[in-house]
């Protein structure tokens, strides 16, 4: 049989700063309601990071719980790849801040952009180092501060969004190139530059100096998210040579309860195989998959040699899905 080098997850870890906003919170400076924002999002709560913490403060909490599931320390880390859309700086990267607090060796580390889509995009971009033998240790975060992003005035996008980190370990390991092989076995990206206008940050180094507000047309979005979504998980199953239902746990961008049941409804995915943390965490942007895997991995549902199937959609539109055996 022939034998093939998998991304393999040995560690998951995930972060949330202390500070906690609930809805009524929200409701005393922006014209809102608890019973709005959760019938229309599900969402009850959100972190939000102090304002001392940057997301690399974020991104490493979430990369030490990682690195300790996995057994392994900063030591052997040789690559960082950061989703992020929210950076400390405009550069350098926040990965290489995370290399540096954690006292990683000379190694490759750079960020991914792509918004909500962050956490898919970075772990399908590691893939091609892992699984290649050009990284015996990878980490691979999801970290965001959406809350710095926000136009507190605008109760259509304040509401929805909050901060956190997730992280995961990727090593090699070897496989014989079937679907029972654990580790990273197949990925779907997209993106669509035309549709910007839906959801952008109206400020940036090259525009007009300013960090900017997020700015969405949340119907649209929505409109667009539960097609878009469903394509690129049928397209990531292909890819890893499974059916939908082969899939033990769905873990979506948790961007909105209404999506992640519109695309469960849309593919016949039983809504008790869909890890859902919205309610709690928000949109944390690219840190939201990599958290929800956390939780799912630390309460037990999750277990190794489960096959995972990871989604998400965000600002570009960019968007995506990946298949993982644990
Ligand atoms: N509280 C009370 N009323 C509100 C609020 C709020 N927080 N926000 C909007 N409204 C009002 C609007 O002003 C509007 O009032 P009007 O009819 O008097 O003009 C009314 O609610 C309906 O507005 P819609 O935008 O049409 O409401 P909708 O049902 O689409 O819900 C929402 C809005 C929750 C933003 C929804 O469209 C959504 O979740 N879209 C997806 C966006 C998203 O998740 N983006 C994240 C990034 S992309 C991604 O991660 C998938």
């Amino acid at each position: 049989m022939t034998k093939v080098m998998r991304s393999v997850v040995t560690g998951v870890g995930g972060y949330l700063p202390d500070e906690v906003v609930t809805n009524n919170d929200l409701a005393q400076i922006v014209d809102t309601s608890d019973e709005w924002i959760v019938e229309r999002t599900g969402i009850r709560q959100r972190h939000r990071a102090g304002a001392d913490q940057p997301v690399s403060d974020l991104a490493v909490e979430a990369a030490k719980r990682a690195l300790a599931a996995a057994g392994r320390s900063p030591d052997d880390v040789d690559l960082i790849i950061v989703g992020t859309t929210t950076p400390d700086l405009t550069f350098p990267a926040v990965a290489t801040i995370v290399q540096r607090k954690l006292g990683c060796p000379v190694g490759v580390a750079f960020d991914v952009q792509a918004v909500c889509s962050g956490f898919v995009y970075a772990l399908s971009t590691a893939d091609g180092f892992v699984a290649r033998g050009r990284s015996k240790c990878a980490l691979v975060i999801g970290a965001e501060t959406m809350t710095r992003l926000m136009d507190w005035t605008d109760r259509g996008t304040c509401v929805l969004f909050g901060d956190g980190a997730g992280a995961v370990v990727l090593e090699p390991g070897e496989g014989d190139g079937s679907t029972a092989d654990r580790g990273l076995l197949g990925f779907a990206l997209r993106a669509d530059g035309a549709k910007q206008d839906l959801l952008y940050v109206d400020g940036g180094v090259s525009s007009n100096g300013q960090i900017g507000h997020l700015r969405m047309q949340g119907n649209q979005v929505f409109r667009h998210a539960v097609v878009n979504i469903s394509e690129a998980v049928i397209a990531a199953a292909g890819d890893a040579g499974i059916e939908v239902a082969d899939v033990d746990w769905f873990i979506p961008h948790q961007a909105n309860q209404r999506i992640l049941d519109g695309v469960a409804r849309r593919l016949g995915i039983d809504e008790a195989k869909v890890i859902s943390t919205v309610a709690e965490h928000a949109n944390t942007s690219a840190a939201s998959i990599p958290l929800a895997l956390a939780k799912g991995v630390e309460d037990g549902r999750i277990e190794p040699g489960d096959v995972l199937l990871m989604e998400a959609m965000g600002g570009g539109l960019t968007w995506g899905a990946c298949v993982v055996r644990l």
